[in-house]
C-alpha cells in the first residue's frame, strides 16, 4: 500500500515522516511545496498518474491565521481549491484522502463540545477557507476521512509550546489569553491515530468526518503555565482577555471537541493533553 504525504515538512506531516522510519508496512511518498505543489492542478494530475497511491494524506495547508485576513487569495488557493484538486485526483484514482481540518471551522459559541455535525460557521479567513475545503472533500465523491483537530503542536515548526519556550528565555512573565477554552493536540497522537485508521480500513470505502483532540479542556493561559512548569522554565504566564491581546483574526472562544465517534470507532483511548505535552517537551528535550 502507498500513502503520498503532501505537506510533509510542517508539524503534522514530519510525524508521519518520524512514523515512516520505524514501519515498514508501507511505501511512503512525502511531498512538500517544493516537490508538490498542491495548488497546482496539472503537477497534481501528473503526479497522480504517475504513481499508484492508495491513501493520500494531506497535511498541506495554509496555516497562518492572523496573516490569512488579509490574504483570503493565497489561503483559499491552498485551504479549498487545491483540496479541491487533491480530492478528484482521489476520485479519479480510487485513492482515499485523509484531510485534516480545525477547530476553527466553529463560531465558539458553544458551551459544550462541538460532535461532528454541528455546523460550521467560521469566524476567520482561515476557518473559512478550511471550512470551504470540507465541503469541496464531501462535494468530489471520494472516499475520504476529514480529520477536524485543535490547537496543534509537536517538537518541530512553529506552534504555542515552541513559542512560549523561546520567550521563556529571556522573560520573567507573558501575557496569554484566558478566555479562549480549547484542547491541544500533539501532532504524533494525531498521526498516530490516523495511521491506526488506515491499518483498519482494509475496505477503503469510507466517507467520515473526526473530531481528535487530546483530552481536557484548559485556556491559552493554563497551557502555558503547564509548558513554564513542566519544562521548570523561571517564567509566569499572566491572564489576559482576547480583547487585552488584540490578535488580528477572530478565535472562537471555546472550541473543545465531543470525540466519542473517535473513540468508539478506534477503541483507543485519547491521551491527556498533560501527558502528551510532557512527551513533546521530553522530545524538544532530546534534540
Ligand atoms: N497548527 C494548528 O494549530 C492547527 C490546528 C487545527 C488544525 N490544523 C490543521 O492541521 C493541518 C496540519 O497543520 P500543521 O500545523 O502541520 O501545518 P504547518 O506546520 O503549517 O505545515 C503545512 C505544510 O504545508 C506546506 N504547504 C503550504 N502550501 C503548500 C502547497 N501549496 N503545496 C504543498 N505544500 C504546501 C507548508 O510549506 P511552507 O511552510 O513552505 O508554506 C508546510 O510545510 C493543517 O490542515 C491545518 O489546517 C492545524
Amino acid at each position: 500500500m502507498t500513502i503520498l504525504v503532501t505537506g510533509c515538512k510542517g508539524q503534522l506531516g514530519s510525524e508521519f515522516r518520524k512514523i515512516a522510519s520505524y514501519s515498514s508496512d508501507y511505501q511512503w511518498i512525502f511531498t512538500d511545496y517544493d516537490t508538490l505543489d498542491i495548488s497546482n492542478e496539472n503537477d497534481v494530475i501528473e503526479f497522480f498518474q504517475t504513481h499508484s497511491i492508495d491513501i493520500c494524506i494531506n497535511c498541506a495547508a495554509y496555516t497562518a491565521v492572523d496573516k490569512a485576513e488579509d490574504d483570503y487569495d493565497k489561503a483559499h488557493n491552498i485551504n479549498t481549491i487545491a483540496v479541491g484538486i487533491l480530492a478528484r485526483c482521489c476520485k479519479l484514482h480510487n485513492t482515499v484522502l485523509f484531510h485534516i481540518s480545525t477547530d476553527y471551522i466553529f463560531d465558539g459559541n458553544n458551551d459544550t463540545p462541538y460532535t461532528e455535525t454541528d455546523i460550521a460557521n467560521p469566524i476567520s479567513v482561515y476557518g473559512k477557507t478550511k471550512a470551504e475545503g470540507e465541503n469541496v472533500i464531501k462535494k468530489s465523491g471520494c472516499y475520504y476521512v476529514i480529520m477536524r483537530t485543535s490547537w496543534l503542536y509537536s517538537s518541530t515548526g512553529n506552534n504555542f509550546v515552541k513559542t512560549m519556550l523561546r520567550l521563556a528565555e529571556d522573560k520573567h512573565s507573558v501575557n496569554v489569553v484566558n478566555d479562549q477554552y480549547g484542547s491541544p493536540t500533539w501532532a504524533f497522537d494525531l498521526a498516530s491515530t490516523i495511521m491506526f485508521i488506515i491499518g483498519r480500513n482494509a475496505d477503503k470505502e469510507i466517507h467520515e468526518i473526526f473530531n481528535y483532540s487530546n483530552d481536557g479542556i484548559i485556556s491559552w493561559y493554563e497551557f502555558a503555565n503547564a509548558i513554564f512548569r513542566i519544562s521548570g522554565k523561571n517564567c509566569k504566564a499572566i491572564p489576559i482577555t482576547t480583547e487585552e491581546f488584540g490578535a488580528i483574526a477572530a478565535r472562537p472562544k471555546y472550541s473543545a471537541f465531543n470525540k466519542n465517534k473517535i473513540k468508539s470507532y478506534t477503541g483507543l483511548s485519547i491521551p491527556f493533553w498533560r501527558d502528551s505535552l510532557i512527551k513533546c517537551l521530553e522530545e524538544l528535550n532530546r534534540k
